[in-house]
């Protein structure tokens, strides 16, 4: 008879790394609401969380491809009238060198897939700090060492220069940009964009660009694609429905691989090897991308004054709250202020939901410079919800280091 005695199964020693702050801060929520109190969720990007709603010609697209029998597995890389919505939107983001695109479960997948597909054990890549924490988790995942380049806060949040050249070694194998940030909510000038494309260029760098809030700039200036500022540099840029098409549960993200041919092919024929192993993204959600990039895009003109307006109120909060500062947002739907606290963001976090009942992300949850404090506010709900928060934040402030 086999021995009944059962033996803990432990997990990969690598995932002692693997944090996602975001969520991680759930279980305080959850003692809070057992307690029957309403929790005030400045804390996750979705907007469908709040008054915004998926575009209706995009689910019309979706429900039409289930009933016209869209159903089984998509071809690995995407559908073809997919494949060619996203060729046309690199090529209206001023990407004239894109060799190849891509569908995937999420711009989630596309990170986890492209950075897969192009570091060996021992290889490092550069990557933001603070930073979403995907990056982190997936190279931890891969059992790679972090190596953080530093977003510098005195510079709108702008990278900075000196410490991207600073931390690349004889290993770094890329460079990590996004932009518009989360969760800084800063988008990169120009001369940034060049200064990095050139770094990129003398070290041999894959620049993956993260530009899945490229349509929610909020200062009336377009966000410059660095794949088009460097047509000559390997870089993938990522994008996907669901921030600017309003639909995250759908799971649908893409990648454009640009740069020189000659000098991307292999590493395409990589990502496109993994791209089969995982069979294919989510099928009839696919027929939603040709709407939503071909379609009429009124939404964003309302999502895009919510979201000033909103942006508006919480740096007027910040400026007008002790022990509070704030670079302004331009894009995405995320503010990174700074607190003066005697103690760690992690615990004002954590008595912030305990006691007052407003979630948001302690800073040192995405990496922040030594001795900074941080947290990440997600101004997605509306102003009245917002003002409520961030009075209770005050009051918190206030009674705690009076
Ligand atoms: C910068 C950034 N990249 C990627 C993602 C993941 O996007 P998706 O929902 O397409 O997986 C998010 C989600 O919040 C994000 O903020």
């Amino acid at each position: 008879m086999p021995s009944t005695q059962t033996r803990e199964i432990t997990a990969a020693a690598r995932l002692q790394n693997v944090r996602y702050a975001i969520r991680d801060l759930a279980c305080y929520a959850d003692e809070v609401a057992k307690q029957g109190h309403k929790i005030l969720p400045l804390n996750i990007g979705d907007p469908i969380n709040f008054d915004f709603q998926t575009p209706p010609h995009l689910i019309e697209a979706v429900y039409k491809a289930m009933r016209d029998g869209k159903n089984g597995d998509a071809p690995s890389p995407g559908i073809e009238e997919a494949l060619d919505a996203i060729r046309g939107e690199a090529a209206r983001k001023g990407i004239s060198s894109a060799q190849d695109v891509f569908v995937t479960s999420g711009v989630s997948e596309t990170v986890d897939l492209c950075l897969t597909a192009l570091l060996n054990p021992g290889d490092d890549l550069l990557i933001p700090s603070p930073d979403y924490p995907l990056y982190s988790a997936v190279l931890a995942k891969m059992g790679l060492k972090l190596n953080t380049y530093d977003l510098n806060e005195d510079d709108g949040w702008q990278p900075e220069l000196s410490d991207i050249k600073k931390k690349i070694t004889p290993r770094t194998r890329g460079i990590v940009l996004i932009n518009p940030n989360n969760p800084t909510g800063s988008v990169c000038t120009r001369p940034m964009l060049e200064a990095i494309a050139e770094l990129a260029r003398q070290h041999n760098l894959v620049i993956f660009a993260d530009e899945i809030y490229d349509k929610l700039i909020l200062d009336g200036d377009t966000c410059i694609s660095i794949a088009a500022v460097a047509p000559d540099v390997p870089v993938v840029t990522f994008g996907g429905l669901s921030k600017n098409y309003l639909a995250p549960g759908w799971r649908i993200g893409w990648g454009i691989l640009s740069g020189e041919a000659s000098a991307v092919t292999q590493y395409n024929d990589g990502i496109q090897k993994l791209l089969r192993a995982r069979l294919c993204a989510n099928h009839p959600e696919q027929y939603a991308i040709k709407a939503a990039l071909e379609g009429p895009q009124d939404h964003l003109i309302d999502v895009r004054k919510k979201l000033r307006n909103r942006r508006d109120l919480t740096v007027r909060w910040a400026k007008s709250t002790p022990r509070v500062s704030c670079v302004s947002p331009r894009g995405a739907f995320y503010a990174f202020p700074r607190i003066d606290i005697p103690e760690g963001d992690e615990v004002f976090v954590r008595e912030l939901i305990l006691q007052k009942h407003v979630m948001v992300v302690h800073g040192s949850g995405f990496g922040q410079k030594p001795g900074t404090k941080h947290f990440r506010s997600v101004f997605l709900p509306d102003e009245q919800t917002l003002t409520r928060a961030y009075a209770a934040i005050g009051e918190l402030l206030q009674e705690r280091y009076r």
